[in-house]
């Protein structure tokens, strides 16, 4: 009775393959759109219109990453990419615990010399009310460049939201220099 749970359990957990939303052959940088989505899919909905943002800047490869649906983000593919859009819904004033564990490993791969710092980045965060979380997101990118206000939001953002669009535009816009 408990023996397939934990089948499927480990199935997924041990499952490397991480969801593209998007290729362009040929683009000569590339970003990632690294978020947290669980609950309603807000997150996803606001990482979407931040990779519409990004390709709209021009010939950019943009990559979707769920952390709530893969194992762990190598790190070494973060470090390889243009720039980073990171985002987590807010979880009791923090940020949810995947996005937590993917700055841990970015610490403790900087200490092996595969460091992250001054890569370009932006910040999107939803809540339910509170939003004291991006306090927490905001910190935690300390080392990262940071080129652009965060995009908070409450519950879902609006259909073709444009600030989020905008966030991800200047993203691209600086990755294309
Ligand atoms: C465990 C948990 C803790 C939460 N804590 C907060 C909170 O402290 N403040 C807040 O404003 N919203 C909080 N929320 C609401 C979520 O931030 C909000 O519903 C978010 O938009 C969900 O994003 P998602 O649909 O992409 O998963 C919490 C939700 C969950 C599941």
């Amino acid at each position: 009775m408990f023996g397939r749970p934990l089948e499927v359990a480990i199935a997924i957990c041990y499952s490397d393959a991480l969801p593209t939303d998007c290729s362009e052959v040929g683009a000569t940088k590339k970003v990632l759109v690294i978020y947290h989505s669980q609950e309603y899919g807000n997150r996803a909905a606001c990482a979407a219109l931040v990779a519409s943002g990004v390709r709209s800047a021009g010939d950019i490869e943009v990559e979707l990453v769920n952390t709530h649906t893969v194992n762990r983000v190598d790190i070494e593919r973060l470090a390889a990419c243009d720039g980073l859009a990171i985002g987590s819904p807010d979880y009791a004033s923090y940020v949810a615990g995947t996005i937590k564990q993917l700055f841990d490993d970015m610490y403790v791969a900087g200490k092996r010399g595969i460091s992250l710092a001054g890569k370009p980045c932006v910040l999107f965060m939803t809540h339910g009310g509170g939003g004291a979380g991006i306090r927490a997101l905001k910190a935690l990118s300390g080392r990262l460049n940071v080129v652009a206000d965060a995009f908070v939001c409450r519950g879902a953002p609006e259909a073709g939201c444009p600030e989020a669009v905008a966030l991800g535009r200047t993203l691209g816009n600086v990755v294309l220099g």
